[in-house]
């Protein structure tokens, strides 16, 4: 940031009431120039919006609403090829830029300012701000769901082991485990989409705190922004920052959901396991252990979820004590929002990155499939259907022959017929059709379930839901 010097004298905006000008200690803790820069955008086309409004409404000439409009063009190009000087003492983007704006078309400019605060000004800047990342959120989740569809649609029936507690409990289809990822994901996506509509009122006219006895417009104002309603009471207006809030909590979720994946490819691509080979695009070497390669993303990933949280709770902490409407703390508001949202995309790109990129390995997945007698379940259901048996007997006979396999260092359909029966003298040989997994899969046809045709109807429906 290039800075400006300190003026000596008071402050140029409010300078009125003040005699001397801020100690350098409080306009340090004062100043949100520094990372309130980032809203430049969302501010010009704020005052861009009132301005017309302005002379809309005949509060202001034409002529001033003329030069406001062409200097505001102006300041945004500086700031865009980046000739705009910031200054510290000015304090923030607002004061930043009306500032400017008065170098640029002087007299003029001090009447952009009629009818309105900087707390309705920056509630839009930020709420403008927000909406854009909730759009990009969603962006960039349809891109994620989409790249796990692929995965889903192209391993439908490939079978691999579905755990619980991280012990293999039933065989299932990697298409039904990267579905399970898109409901996660969707209703991610519900929720940006929901906090969207919800957030979508505007601030502008809100003035200070409590309105203003300017014949202004708010509905013109809040039309030219895209909002769909002027916010219904400017107490409200100035003081709410639950769009920040929602944005945060939507995101907290949604990190994770890219965390426990993360978790998983972290596991998945190890050399114990190596259910997924993850690209040399998306993953770094050793300095000095020639073989490895590190699932770098999936742990970054997995590790950002932190700093999303962070700006939850930061975030709830600052709002949780003020009284209404507007006070500085307020002004805590933004930074944590901008460094989560920056992560946030950046997490959901690696993780649509990685998904596209990886190649599961189907002899490994099936190989583990098949192990830790992932079929008990079915032996214990083929006793009740074709026996008869109350299925709490079954499970005992299953048990015990899970135990005979175990102790031979063998899988369940490695057992003999003899060694079945001598478990229960009415097992027969179909048993043996019941403990291969690519059975096992196919038989859980209920709705929800792993079989590739309950799999291939979810995916079709997630394609025609996010098309
Ligand atoms: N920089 C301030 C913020 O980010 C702008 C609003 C200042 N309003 C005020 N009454 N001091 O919250």
């Amino acid at each position: 940031m290039t800075d400006t010097p300190t003026p000596k004298s008071s402050n140029q905006m409010w300078g009125g009431r003040f005699a001397d000008g801020p100690d350098a200690i409080m306009e340090a803790i004062n100043a949100s120039i520094g990372f309130d820069k980032r809203m430049a955008a969302q501010d010009i086309a704020g005052s861009r919006a009132h301005a017309a409004m302005l002379g809309a409404t005949g509060i202001l000439e034409r002529s001033d609403v003329d030069a406001i409009r062409e200097g505001l063009l102006t300041v945004l190009s500086e700031i865009e090829v980046g000739t705009f000087q910031f200054s510290t003492a000015l304090e923030d983007i607002h004061m930043n830029v009306e500032a400017r704006l008065k170098d640029l078309i002087g007299d003029p400019a001090g009447r952009l300012h009629t009818g309105r605060s900087r707390n309705d000004q920056v509630a839009t800047d930020f709420k403008l701000w927000v909406r854009d990342q909730l759009d990009a959120a969603e962006r960039g989740l349809l891109a994620l769901m989409r790249a796990l569809l692929a995965q889903a649609e192209a391993g439908a029936d490939w079978v691999m082991p579905g755990f619980t507690h991280l012990q293999t409990a039933q065989p299932v289809t990697w298409g039904h485990h990267m579905m399970a990822y898109v409901e996660m994901f969707g209703r991610d996506l519900g929720r940006v989409r929901d906090a969207r509509v919800r957030m979508n009122t505007s601030p502008l006219g809100a003035a200070a705190l409590a309105g203003t006895s300017f014949p202004i417009d708010r509905h013109m104002t809040a039309e030219a922004l895209g909002f769909d309603t002027p916010a219904a009471n400017s107490l409200d207006a100035v003081s709410d920052r639950d769009f920040a809030l929602e944005f945060l909590g939507a995101a907290s979720i949604c990190a994770i959901h890219l965390s426990r994946f993360a978790e998983e490819l972290v596991i998945w691509s190890s050399a114990q396991f190596r259910f997924v080979t993850l690209s040399d695009r998306f993953s770094t070497g050793s300095s000095i252990m020639p073989q490895k390669k590190n699932p770098d993303a999936a742990e970054l990933i997995r590790a950002k979820v932190g700093r999303i949280f962070g700006a939850n709770t930061a975030l709830m902490m600052v709002m949780k004590g003020l009284p209404l409407t507007y006070s500085k703390d307020m002004q805590e508001d933004k930074e944590q929002v901008f460094d989560a949202a920056d992560n946030l995309m950046l997490a959901l790109a690696a993780m649509t990155g990685m998904v596209s990129d990886m190649t599961a390995n189907r002899e490994s997945l099936a190989a583990a499939a098949g192990s830790g007698f992932s079929t008990a379940t079915d032996l214990a259901d083929w006793l009740v259907r074709v026996l008869g048996l109350p299925f709490r007997e079954a499970h005992h006979i299953t048990g015990s022959l899970v135990a005979l396999a175990e102790q031979k260092g063998c899988d369940l359909p490695d057992l003999s017929l003899d060694e079945m029966q001598s478990a229960h003298a009415g097992i027969t040989n179909d048993v043996f059709d019941v403990l291969g997994v690519e059975n096992s899969v196919r038989s859980r046809i209920s709705y929800g379930g792993t079989a590739p045709e309950r799999v291939r109807e979810q995916v079709s429906r997630w394609k025609d839901l996010i098309s």
